[in-house]
């Protein structure tokens, strides 16, 4: 590690803001004793807010119908060899229910942009889920939707949402995405998402096709100034669907530094170990939570559905019933010291 590299470390640990061209250094010169500097610093700053408590959010993974067309994207509209299907509200509710039973106080409805999902189907099952487990908080991530919806969805009781921004370098947004998405609109969702006063979850692959040290500098940039409740980020993985099926997928060792950086970035940051972080490296999710992360997401879905939410190649958890799922994961972090916890798991700020 160079001088330079230390000093910059240094300066984030402090607590002092890097200029763009600072972070893109810190990304180009890293090296293993860089790594292990960071994520000591962020383990640190870390379990001076959380102790060593790991949140758990069920994930329920509602629908793998979309009308998007993002290239990096398994269940992409464009992807027709993708088994589709839309659980009930009933099947979701029920999910909820075994979630609840087996502790978690969280649960994420995630779904691709199915316009099945109308304001009034998902307000309704919002509701739903916050009559029965009043104690719980509900997660949205179900994509771009006007401020109006999302007005009515908070309405109906849901909490936080997640909205990956996925690369906050516009001319990278459009490598990414089909033309008719637009960089402008999403950094608009995320907006009136705060506005609108939910716990506001951002974030971005590791590694995705075009992304540069420079793009990476941007996102840190913007995770900064923006200050989300929440940053998802885990490898991009190739879906051999894709237009993107032969580009290499992200490492364990930038997503890992990525993750050190973010948490010093913004100390209280909810920060996931990610599926896709588990899906590239067998300890993938202990070592996210080593280099800074301090929350799990075990899937909640039907069994029957698991497989074919298939953002990427080789998803793992896709055979395991729900309580397998969370009891895995709850040996997991025991494996390296930390424990999860019942809790809803909001911000400490
Ligand atoms: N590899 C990794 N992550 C992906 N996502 C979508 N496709 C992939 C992929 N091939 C992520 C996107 C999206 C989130 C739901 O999943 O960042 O926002
Ligand atoms: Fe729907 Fe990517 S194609 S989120």
């Amino acid at each position: 590690m160079t001088e330079q590299t230390r000093q910059l470390i240094e300066k984030l640990a402090a607590g002092c803001v890097l200029q763009l061209e600072e972070y893109q250094e810190l990304i180009d010169t890293r090296d293993q004793e860089a790594a292990i500097l960071l994520a000591e610093k962020a383990v640190d700053i870390r379990k001076s807010i959380y102790g060593n408590a790991v949140y758990v959010r069920g994930l329920i993974e509602i629908s793998n119908i979309c009308k998007n067309n993002c290239l990096y994207c398994g269940i992409r509209r464009g992807n027709s060899h993708c088994d589709r299907y839309r659980l009930t509200s009933e099947e979701v509710i029920s999910c909820a229910d075994e979630g609840y039973e087996l502790g978690f106080r969280t649960f994420v409805l995630q779904g691709g942009e199915d316009p099945f999902f109308t304001d009034q189907v998902l307000c309704q099952l919002i509701t739903a889920i916050k009559a029965r487990h009043p104690d719980c908080a509900v997660t949205i991530s179900m994509g771009e939707r006007s401020r109006e919806s999302y007005k009515k969805l908070k309405e109906a009781g849901a909490d936080r949402y997640l909205l990956r921004h996925e690369t906050a370098d516009r001319e990278h947004y459009g490598r990414l995405h089909p033309p008719e998405m637009s960089f402008d609109t999403r950094m608009r969702c995320l907006r009136d998402l705060r506005e609108l006063g939910f716990q506001v979850g951002c974030g971005f692959m590791v590694g995705s096709p075009y992304q540069t040290s420079r793009t990476l500098a941007e996102d840190l940039k913007f995770i900064e100034e923006f200050q989300p409740d929440m940053c998802g980020i885990g490898p991009f993985v190739p879906h051999k669907e894709t237009p993107f099926k032969d580009q290499p997928a992200g490492t364990l060792e930038l997503t890992c530094y990525l993750l050190s950086i973010i948490r010093l970035i913004h100390p209280p940051v909810l920060l996931p170990a990610t599926t896709a972080l588990g899906t590239i490296h067998p300890q993938g999710r202990e070592k996210g939570i080593l280099a800074g992360a301090n929350v799990v997401m075990p899937n909640l879905s039907p069994v029957s559905v698991r497989k074919k939410y298939e953002l990427y190649d080789n998803k793992i958890c896709t055979g395991e019933e729900s309580a397998q799922c969370k009891d895995c994961l709850g040996a997991r972090m025991e494996s390296v010291g930390y424990r999860i916890v019942t809790d809803r798991g909001d911000i400490k700020k």
